[in-house]
């Protein structure tokens, strides 16, 4: 079978970073496609193919094609068709996959081309297809409905991949097993145990050069939306009844449906955001928030997030909090709560943290951490995210896409915090909104980094 993968958004920061650099190590690793990208920025593939970063091997640059394209010119459609064409090259089966890497706001256009390259394309073939669109899907929940319909005009659901790379990546991944692999984390992972939950995102690096995608999206829309609720489905979720993609999804499902919109939130904005755009740009780059998954098992335990651009560190970690009911039975306020640290950021390490006697003393107790360091164990060649995540497209697996339901969910969960009239505090950069320790001291906890 003959595979083109159709890279929509071919010169952007995304395809350049991550997609590229993931199909790379894919055709390295024996799979086969061909690949065209589409831009405008570059008008041949020859200055293409000079902007990319150094180094990549001819064995991928004979499959990199790259067309010069404007969706909105006079014959974008049989442009597009006739370089797919070229591509075909007679074979009798083909699979195209279009991956949309674009502005949420050129989706519709592009949905609407695709439908009708479909509809123009001679092959004398057995034709599959396949369409990836990148999180995030939609502007708001009408937005995401209404892609979604036009999307299921051209494709089946089974054909449809909606991307959220963090389900690519380890640690997600490992969240599961470890709660559903593991009986004793399962018998205490739930409201009778767990007091408080606390997400932390901190990235080191801004906006950049993603400035014009950015200032239509802001965080909520950029990672809270997504990236932050995919994570809390996978801390909460109940058991599945297998590790199967279907299963799974139901109980990410449920745990979506038992989250009110969420009234208690902060929004910043770093100081220096456009600051050479010469425009005065008000899009959020900084969020903290709290919420509860209302469900029989964690109705009561609260998930404080905060999560935002140009912070002194990139920093991220869950904190499980564990209840200090011992605190209370030995009359001793210096015994330290149980914990379990998932740090993902600068490495991705669990920790327990248990209180064992200090020596040399009378009964004296101190936190230790009993540490799982995943490349000390299982060694540095772990898959970034996109690349499993290509893979599986690649194998027609749906087991690490989110569905429709999650995301228009999620679209509800969020959109409190998509009104224009939220106060926005800007913040120096390198320092943290000033609301993130208003929040703690108002919610009576305190940060864990
Ligand atoms: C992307 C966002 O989806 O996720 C970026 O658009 C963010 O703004 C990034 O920085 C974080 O992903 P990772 O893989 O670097 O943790």
């Amino acid at each position: 079978m003959r595979r083109i993968i159709i890279q929509y958004g071919g010169t952007g920061d995304l395809a350049e970073k991550k997609l590229y650099p993931a199909y790379r190590n894919l055709m390295e690793r024996g799979y086969e496609f061909e690949l065209l990208a589409l831009g405008r920025r570059f008008s041949s593939r020859e200055e293409f193919l000079s902007s990319l970063a150094h180094g990549a091997p001819p064995s991928f640059l004979e499959h990199l094609h790259y067309l010069h394209y404007d969706m909105n010119g006079p014959d974008a459609v049989s442009h597009l068709a006739s370089a797919i064409m070229a591509l075909v090259k007679g074979a009798s089966e083909v699979e195209l996959i279009y991956y949309l890497a674009l502005q949420p706001s050129l989706y519709e256009a592009a949905i609407g081309e695709i439908k009708a390259i479909d509809a123009t394309l001679a092959c004398h073939c057995t034709l599959k297809k396949k369409i990836i669109v990148e999180k995030p899907f939609g502007f708001d929940m009408e937005s995401a409905l209404r892609y979604n319909t036009i999307l299921e005009q051209a494709f089946t659901d089974q054909e449809i991949y909606r991307v959220d790379h963090y389900l690519g990546k380890e640690f997600m991944q490992n969240l599961l097993l470890m709660r559903f692999h593991n009986d004793i984390i399962r018998r205490i992972w739930d409201n009778q145990t767990i007091e408080s939950i606390q997400i932390i995102f901190d990235e080191e690096h801004g906006v950049d050069q993603r400035l014009g995608f950015y200032e239509q999206i802001g965080v909520v829309r950029d990672t809270i939306q997504n990236h932050i609720l995919q994570i809390i489905t996978f801390l909460t979720m109940a058991e599945p009844a297998s590790i199967s993609f279907e299963d799974i999804a139901i109980e990410k499902q449920k745990v979506l449906r038992s989250i009110s919109p969420i009234e208690e939130f902060h929004m910043g904005r770093y100081e220096s955001l456009g600051a050479n755009s010469g425009r005065v740009i008000t899009t959020p780059t900084y969020a903290a928030f709290k919420l509860f998954v209302n469900t029989y098992y964690f109705a009561g335990i609260p998930i404080y997030v905060r999560t935002g651009k140009m912070q002194k560190k990139a920093k991220s970690l869950i904190y499980i909090k564990f209840k200090n009911t011992t605190r209370e039975v030995m009359h001793d306020e210096s015994i330290a709560e149980n914990g379990v640290i998932i740090t993902i950021h600068p490495e991705l390490t669990i920790d327990i943290s248990m209180n064992l006697k200090v020596p040399n003393t009378s009964w004296k107790s101190k936190p230790v951490l009993f540490r799982f360091n995943q490349s000390e164990t299982f060694g540095v060649n772990t898959p970034e995210a996109y690349e499993q995540i290509v893979e599986k497209i690649l194998l027609s697996d749906k087991s690490l896409f989110p569905t429709m339901e999650e995301i228009t969910e999620s679209w509800r969960i969020v959109a409190p915090m998509l009104t224009d009239d939220a106060p926005v505090e800007v913040y120096p950069v390198r320092t943290l909104p000033r609301f993130t320790q208003a929040m703690a001291k108002e919610n009576n906890f305190t940060w864990f980094a």
